[in-house]
């Protein structure tokens, strides 16, 4: 058994926020599934909104985010994060890292623009943000003496006062799978932290990395926690369309800086469904891109920002420039084939602002959490900002908590089961499952899709639970089942909302009620 003050179950932004912060005060184990660079974060492209700009207002972010939260964001917690943006931003200066300079402006950085916002307050590293943060970010943990980093290894499931048959309900850390040894072993903790991301990969297509499972919200909500507007999935307007390109993202920043979103005939389509044309948030322009797929039977649409100078293009957008170059697509020459694809978690576990969750001890950060930011629907480059802001609110209030005793934690015991016997079971399963998801809860949704399902993903689920119960456990089989609990959570969110809001639209409720209201699920209550 391991044992550390604090278990940090992922290592992207969120998790990498909480490590640094913590790391002079105790001692961290970092566990995450992949490498430590691998997940979501990484991969960010856009940049993190923060006001920076004289003319920029914190009034204003906030206004700008809850326009795009359609009523649904929790106004505490926005001016809670918004005013702490440029602090977060000036953190990250400090350990430096190599924002985009421009020194002809009165920040000394550039800033770029994405849809919904009234200003320029994105700060980026041209198109690689996230990749920029958390290699600098990387680099301050692995030389960290208090920080130990266990790379793949992959939480199973956390380890509370409930499960172990006493009063109340306490987490005291988590099994994990070591999966080169495979073997499970056990970490206790006084503080567990959830940062593990977010759920995209319950969905056929997505711009996530495999590490988007939603592992971190299924094993909470079987510790005893509450889930918060599950149904509110953003998809993304533009991901790369090319038969040989995996959820490769088109940034929002290239709508930002001038890109127009076209038929493949040419015509503009954007200002006919929105007065923001392409700036509009995103929920209206994946929305408007998927009618016109439909209208029109298109497998794609155009996004042009090829009237640009060439070398605008490529000094803003070096490493979408490249990737389209390699496969054979000149972003200077042409348009670029884009489709909505899912994007972001909205919902997740429902925290307060230290990402304090419903079980003692247990705290969730990042894309896992439900802190009320991002409402119905997620303002661009909030997202990065909520880790920051949100990690270090988790820090400070776990370093201000009493040092409870841990209990003496059994042994993972597998003593009752075999090796599988057919794989192939896990990859049906994970493919049936996306497939449902994209087909029947995507961009559009009506009752009867929802309920087809729902039907499916329950003969999943019974299928899952009996492989589970009767032979070893592997990487592939735990996030199989984390993403069918997930996915469970998200229909039921959707099902239960009898309106159109944010990201959710359905064909049989098309009207937004006049009240707004979160969607909450209670594990206590099924
Ligand atoms: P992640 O960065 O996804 O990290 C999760 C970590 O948990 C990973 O290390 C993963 O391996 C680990 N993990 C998961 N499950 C387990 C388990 N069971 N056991 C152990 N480890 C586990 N947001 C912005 O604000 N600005 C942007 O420009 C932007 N661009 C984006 C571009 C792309 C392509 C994508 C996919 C997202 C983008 N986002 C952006 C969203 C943003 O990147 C994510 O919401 C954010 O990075 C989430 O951070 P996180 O730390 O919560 O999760
Ligand atoms: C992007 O660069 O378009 C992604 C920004 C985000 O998801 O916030």
């Amino acid at each position: 058994m391991l044992k550390f003050d604090v278990l940090i179950i992922g290592s992207g932004l969120a998790g990498m926020t909480l490590a640094l912060y913590l790391a002079e005060h105790c001692k961290i184990g970092l566990i995450t599934k992949r490498d430590l660079l691998e997940g979501s974060s990484t991969y960010a492209q856009g940049g993190i909104a923060a006001v920076l700009d004289t003319g920029d207002s914190v009034e204003e972010h906030i206004r700008d985010t809850l326009i795009a939260g359609a009523g649904l964001c929790n106004p505490d917690t926005t001016r809670f994060i918004v005013e702490h943006s440029r602090e977060a931003i000036e953190w990250l200066i400090d350990l430096g890292v190599p924002f985009t300079r421009d020194g002809s402006h009165q920040t000394g950085f550039h800033l770029t623009r994405e849809g919904g916002h009234s200003h320029r307050r994105i700060i980026h590293a041209a198109d690689a943000t996230g990749a920029a943060v958390t290699s600098t970010l990387g680099q301050k943990i692995k030389a960290h003496p208090n920080i130990t980093v266990l790379e793949d290894h992959i939480a199973i499931d956390l380890v509370t006062s409930r499960k172990l048959g006493e009063e109340g309900n306490r987490c005291y850390g988590a099994y994990a799978l070591d999966k080169q040894a495979d073997e499970v072993i056990t970490i206790a903790a006084r503080h567990t932290i959830i940062a593990s991301g977010g759920a995209g990969k319950v969905y056929l297509y997505t711009t996530n990395p495999d590490t988007a499972t939603g592992d971190g919200i299924a094993m909470g909500w079987r510790a005893g926690c509450r889930v918060g507007n599950m149904e509110f999935i953003q998809f993304h307007p533009t991901c790369l369309y090319h038969p040989h390109s995996k959820s490769f993202l088109i940034s929002e920043a290239v709508r930002g800086e001038g890109g127009i979103l076209r038929l493949p005939d040419g015509t503009r389509f954007m200002p006919n469904h929105d007065p923001r044309a392409e700036l509009a948030p995103r929920d209206v322009v994946a929305r408007a891109i998927d009618f016109e797929m439909k209208k029109h039977g298109l497998d794609c649409v155009h996004l042009d920002i090829s009237y640009k100078p060439a070398h605008f293009i490529k000094e803003h957008f070096p490493n979408i420039y490249a990737h389209c170059l390699e496969l054979g697509i000149d972003i200077t020459q042409q348009p670029i084939p884009v489709v909505p694809a899912a994007h972001y978690t909205c919902g997740g576990l429902v925290t307060d602002l230290a990402g304090r969750t419903d079980v003692e001890g247990l705290y969730a950060v990042g894309e896992a959490a439900c802190t009320g930011l991002h409402g119905a629907n997620r303002l661009a480059s909030n997202s990065l900002l909520e880790c920051l802001v949100i990690g270090k609110a988790a820090a400070a209030d776990i370093l201000s908590a009493p040092v409870n005793p841990l209990p003496a934690i059994p042994d993972w015991d597998d003593s009752r089961v075999t090796d599988p016997d057919e794989e192939v079971v896990i990859s049906h399963n994970w493919d049936e499952l996306r497939r449902a998801m994209w087909d029947y809860v995507g961009i559009v949704r009506t009752n009867k899709r929802l309920e087809r399902a729902l039907n499916r993903i329950h003969l999943l689920e019974e299928e899952i639970d009996e492989y589970y119960s009767n032979f070893h456990i592997s990487n592939d089989l735990i996030e199989l089942r984390n993403l069918v609990q997930t996915a469970e959570l998200i229909v039921r969110s959707a099902l239960s909302r009898k309106e159109s809001r944010g990201l959710h639209f359905s064909r049989d409720y098309p009207e937004t009620l006049h009240e707004s209201q979160e969607t909450v699920l209670d594990p206590r209550q099924t």
